[in-house]
């Protein structure tokens, strides 16, 4: 079975690409490496090209045939998608509906969709599940939202089969060193914290320390990025099986908070880590956990690193060894 993995060479996408691989699949990925790494293509084919380039992703569906398509291009940041909404609306809205139209035009019906908790805006209830309202604060939620409406458009009309993963907070990296996470700029709390011991920035801020949680500090739900990838082979499998379109929120249940995290961060290195505290950063609501019953129940899905700890052991055995 050959899958398209759109954003292969970033983060999410290249540690699914290893897994899909193991697993016997063939893979190709698009990427356009504007934020992924050529280095991170480490299995299959690398095919370097914009979802935004129609003719390169018509040339694509017509040089293989694919049995099914993940997603994971997309701009992320939510701070530059206040400051430069074109971008996120082009990239992951167009680019989007580009892919969807080839999908179709190549009868490819099988589609595994990056989402994320953005699309939830402020939570009012204390576990996020799928029955919780979606009305994303940032055009980054909004981006991702309006793919998901498409896509349950394209099932009721096309019968396109779906399932968007709504990620809570990506972190970790492979265990066995080959890939892990690194951007420029890095923005997310995880590697801050461990690129801080390694001099590698300038000072770790802590955003907000006045929050209405039990230390002032965010609380979120960090899941381990295999644990991800783990999630989204059993949502290719289910797809097989189950039509319609499909959300499902991925977390591991439990928030921890960032001062929770660098207390963790401190036990996994030995090392002290000093952090300056900081005005709040606009757009981090106090508290995003995951209820992800729904996943667990309908996927089969068991995520394996429930301890912080865990996961911050991955990545700092990533931080030090870095390959790109
Ligand atoms: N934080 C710091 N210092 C840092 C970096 C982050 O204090 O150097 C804080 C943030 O303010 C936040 C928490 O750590 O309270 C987690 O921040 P991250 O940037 O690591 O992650 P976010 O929760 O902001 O982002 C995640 C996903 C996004 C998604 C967003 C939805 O990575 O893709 O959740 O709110 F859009």
């Amino acid at each position: 079975m050959k899958i398209l993995i759109c954003g292969g060479a970033g983060y999410i996408g290249s540690h699914m690409v290893k897994l899909l691989v193991a697993r016997g699949n063939e893979v190709i990925t698009f990427d356009n490496l504007s934020t992924g790494h050529r280095e991170a293509v480490r299995w299959g084919e690398l095919v370097v090209g914009d979802l935004l380039d129609r003719k390169a992703l018509a040339a694509l569906f017509k040089v293989h045939e694919f049995a099914a398509v993940m997603h994971f291009s997309a701009k992320s940041l939510v701070g530059e998608s206040v400051t430069d909404p074109e971008k996120y609306y082009e990239n992951n809205v167009i680019g989007t509906a580009n892919l969807l139209k080839e999908m179709r035009n190549a009868g490819v019906n099988h589609f595994i969709f990056s989402s994320t908790a953005a699309t939830f805006g402020m939570p009012v209830q204390a576990r996020i599940d799928e029955s919780h309202p979606q009305v994303p604060i940032n055009p980054y939620g909004r981006s991702k939202l309006m793919v998901e409406m498409m896509l349950q458009d394209y099932f009721r009309a096309y019968g396109m089969r779906s399932v968007s993963l709504r990620y809570f907070n990506a972190a970790g990296a492979d265990p066995e060193g080959q890939l892990g996470e690194s951007h420029d700029p890095e923005t997310h709390l995880i590697p801050n914290v461990l690129r801080s011991i390694l001099g590698l920035t300038a000072g770790l801020k802590v955003f907000g320390g006045d929050y209405p949680t039990a230390d002032g500090t965010c609380v979120r739900d960090y899941i381990h990025i295999n644990d991800l990838c783990m999630a989204h082979l059993r949502a290719l499998d289910y797809l097989q099986f189950h039509d319609g379109c499909h959300g499902f929120n991925l977390g591991n249940g439990n928030g921890f908070s960032v001062l929770e995290v660098i207390q963790a961060a401190r036990e996994v290195t030995g090392c002290a880590i000093p952090y300056s505290m900081e005005p709040r950063r606009p757009g981090d609501p106090p508290v995003l956990v995951a209820d992800s019953t729904l996943a667990r129940r309908e996927l089969g899905w068991d995520p394996r690193y429930a301890s912080l700890q865990d996961i911050l052991t991955s990545a700092w055995g990533w931080h030090q060894h870095p390959l790109f």
